[in-house]
């Protein structure tokens, strides 16, 4: 089945999504992000609640539904494709279930690559408990399916706020960096040798010309024996380390055109979207880095949980096809409506 016929930009599928995912052809979405139902949290709407997902009577049947849905998932993905995966966890009898790394891990061992845990620290929280701390994040894990996939790493970069600028010490980085603490580190190092001083130095030149000219922002120098080391010490894994026995020093060069968002993530959670419904719906703002970095320009972002059509809604704002598969037949006539003034621009 083809899901988007050509021409249409979205697809709103109503069904139980492991049954559509199976009528889909073999590596032909770009892109998925979903939030499936927390296990045990709340019914959806849904007449058809024998395919609902979430309601399993022990977690691990929940944790084995999701990881076939996710496998029929990654038939369907493109060879370069990403996983975008939001869970939530929850309490039983006062014990934390880990549920997302449940779930990560089963998906792990059915081949799926794990390339981020990104934190969604959703600032407000919750407080239920006098006992415990407040909860205030879930996890949106980033899978591929192959370790070479797409990421348009410059679509996502955030660009330095300030600028180098000249200063009674002469040129400094966008923080303030001129050298000159590096050029006495280097001037008092006894570990290095007369050789690696001068190399070291002509190094820092070098570095300090590039940020003059504007083609780095920023940088950190480590000197042997100066400073404890940012990176492992172990040879076999880090290059830094391996440069710092060799040359007696590294640069870390951060580059003008910006450095790349972290895994933690400081996002509100959605009120605009509110529904009388009890779909746990997620931001858009939550989706502008998976679609600007995974999905190209034209691409098709699938959401096989839709609920109300927030990546579909997403995907299309940002120059993508979107394809929602939803069981609620009252949560696909939302997001219907939910698209219609994207459609008109
Ligand atoms: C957490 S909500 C998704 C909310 C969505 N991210 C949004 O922003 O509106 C999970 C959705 O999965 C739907 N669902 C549950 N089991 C399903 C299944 N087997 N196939 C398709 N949808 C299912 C529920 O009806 C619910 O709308």
């Amino acid at each position: 089945m083809n899901p988007l016929k050509e021409d249409c930009r979205y697809n709103f599928i109503l069904g139980d999504c492991l049954s559509v995912l199976k009528e889909m052809e073999s590596e032909s979405i770009d892109c998925i992000i979903t939030s499936p139902p927390y296990w045990g949290m709340r019914t959806y709407d849904n007449d058809e609640s024998e395919y609902e997902i979430g309601n399993e009577p022990q977690f691990i049947n929940y944790v084995d539904a999701l990881t076939k849905v996710f496998t029929e998932a990654k038939r369907v993905l493109k060879k370069e494709g990403s996983l975008w995966l939001n869970l939530g966890d929850k309490y039983v009898d006062k014990k934390l279930l880990g549920m997302p790394w449940r779930v990560a891990i089963s998906l792990m061992d059915n081949g799926w690559i794990m390339r981020n845990d990104v934190i969604w620290h959703q600032l407000k929280g919750t407080q239920s408990c006098k006992d415990r701390l407040r909860d205030s994040y879930e996890h949106i894990f980033h899978f591929v399916k192959s370790k070479k996939y797409f990421y348009d790493a410059d679509a996502i970069r955030i660009k330095p706020s300030k600028m180098p600028s000249m200063s009674k010490n002469g040129i400094t980085s966008s923080t303030g960096v001129s050298g000159k603490k590096y050029r006495k580190l280097i001037h008092e190092s006894r570990e290095l040798t007369e050789i690696e001083k001068i190399n070291a130095e002509k190094a820092l030149d070098k570095v300090l010309e590039e940020i003059k000219n504007g083609v780095v922002n920023d940088f950190r120098m480590t000197i042997r024996g100066a400073q404890r080391a940012w990176h492992s010490n172990n040879t076999k894994i880090s290059g830094r380390a391996k440069e710092l026995i060799a040359k007696g020093y590294y640069i870390m060069r951060i580059s003008s055109n910006g450095h790349l968002p972290s895994d933690v993530w400081n996002i509100v959670t959605e009120d605009t979207w509110r529904t009388d419904s009890h779909c746990a719906v997620y931001p858009e703002e939550l989706l502008k880095i998976p679609i600007l970095a995974t999905c190209p320009k034209n691409g098709i972002v699938l959401d096989p949980f839709s609920g109300t059509g927030t990546t579909v809604s997403a995907a299309l704002k940002l120059g993508r096809k979107g394809i929602g598969i939803e069981l609620s037949p009252e949560y696909l006539k939302i997001s219907q409506r939910r698209i219609q003034p994207t459609l008109a621009l």
